[in-house]
């Protein structure tokens, strides 16, 4: 199929972009550069440069006529969404508004939707499945929903099938080591960890030693992205055999505390990494896992990467290569 990948010169984006590129399919990726990388963009991709609050952009790009899109072209800073809710709105919501219309004007039906656990809020149970209340603590978590919701509608209206990914923590990069971009300003545990490994930061803070699990530190579901990747490729052919949408939860199911994560960093990377235990971050939730049950039985998906010790070494390989912080 005829596939744009919007933000696909992104993090997670490359992954996917190239998911698709080796099924098969041909790749166009729409990205604004805000976050994504040039570097990012394979040989065999064609590149649009556009931003999603743009409709013009958004109808010359789907003008060239598209099978499906993939939308990963969010702001995902949980923190900053309770600060600037604004930006949220304009580019998250409406930019996904933006989207859905162009491709009702051109004809396009399907679009697989970067969602996430974020959309759950404080677990009421565990591991968490789809049926889980929806409560997001973070305008960030909201947006999200409201997308899905949305997204809903237009299925029911204009007959577009989506698959919206609940993912959980993304994180490893490329086993085959072809995706080497280093997000700028990360906000997250492992590439933070890989900053203290490289010397580019003193000392990891491990925010909360008090949480009501077996160390005291918070417990997440890592996947890996190439994993992820391949979801997105399956949802695809999911809602065109079917011809129905899809919601479903994207985790390894394995839950792993702050702690243990540090400590395999040190093994893998053979690397001192002090630590420093700090309070707690406001809006962190003790434990957070998922059921992937649905997304093994509607897509055949299960995780081939999202071991710690490849989730920390693929990352650690990207870091390696790096002899400075490149946005220092
Ligand atoms: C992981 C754990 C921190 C940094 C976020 C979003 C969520 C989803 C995934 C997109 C937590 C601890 C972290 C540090 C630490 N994103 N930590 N020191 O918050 O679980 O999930 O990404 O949809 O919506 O909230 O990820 O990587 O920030 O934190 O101790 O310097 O590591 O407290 O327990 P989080 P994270």
């Amino acid at each position: 199929m005829k596939v744009l990948v919007i933000g696909g010169a992104g993090y997670i984006g490359s992954h996917v972009a190239k998911a698709f590129l080796k099924a098969g399919h041909k790749v166009t990726v729409f990205d604004n550069l805000s976050s994504g990388l040039l570097m990012n963009i394979f040989d065999g991709e064609d590149f649009i440069p556009g931003d999603i609050r743009h409709p013009d952009d958004l109808d010359r790009a789907f003008s060239r006529g598209f099978d499906a899109c993939v939308h990963l072209a969010a702001f995902k800073a949980v923190g900053e969404s309770m600060v600037q809710p604004e930006k949220y709105s304009v580019n998250n919501i409406s930019g996904t508004l933006n989207i859905l219309n162009a491709m009702c004007a051109h004809n396009c039906r399907y679009i697989v939707f970067s969602s996430s656990a974020a959309t759950f809020g404080s677990p009421q149970y565990l591991p968490i499945d789809e049926k889980h209340p929806l409560n997001p603590e973070s305008y960030y978590g909201f947006t999200k929903l409201e997308i899905e919701r949305f997204l809903a509608w237009y299925d029911k209206i204009k007959d577009i099938r989506f698959a919206a990914l609940r993912y959980f923590n993304a994180a490893g990069y490329d086993p085959e080591g072809e995706i080497i971009g280093l997000e700028r300003n990360p906000q997250n545990l492992l590439p933070i960890t890989m900053e203290v490994a490289k010397g580019w930061r003193k000392e990891l803070q491990i925010f909360g030693q008090d949480y009501d699990t077996r160390d005291g530190t918070c417990i997440r579901d890592y996947v890996h992205v190439s994993d992820l990747a391949e979801a997105h490729v399956n949802s695809l052919s999911y809602i065109d055999r079917e011809n129905k949408s899809l919601v479903v939860n994207l985790g390894s199911e394995v839950g792993i505390s702050v702690t243990e994560m540090t400590e395999a960093a040190r093994r893998v990377t053979g690397k001192e990494i002090p630590a420093r235990y700090v309070g707690r971050r406001a809006g962190d939730a003790s434990a957070l896992y998922a059921t992937s049950a649905l997304a093994k039985e509607l897509i055949g998906w299960a995780p081939r990467y999202s071991d710690v010790d490849t989730l920390i070494s693929s990352t650690w390989k990207v870091y390696q290569k790096y002899d400075k912080n490149p946005y220092a």
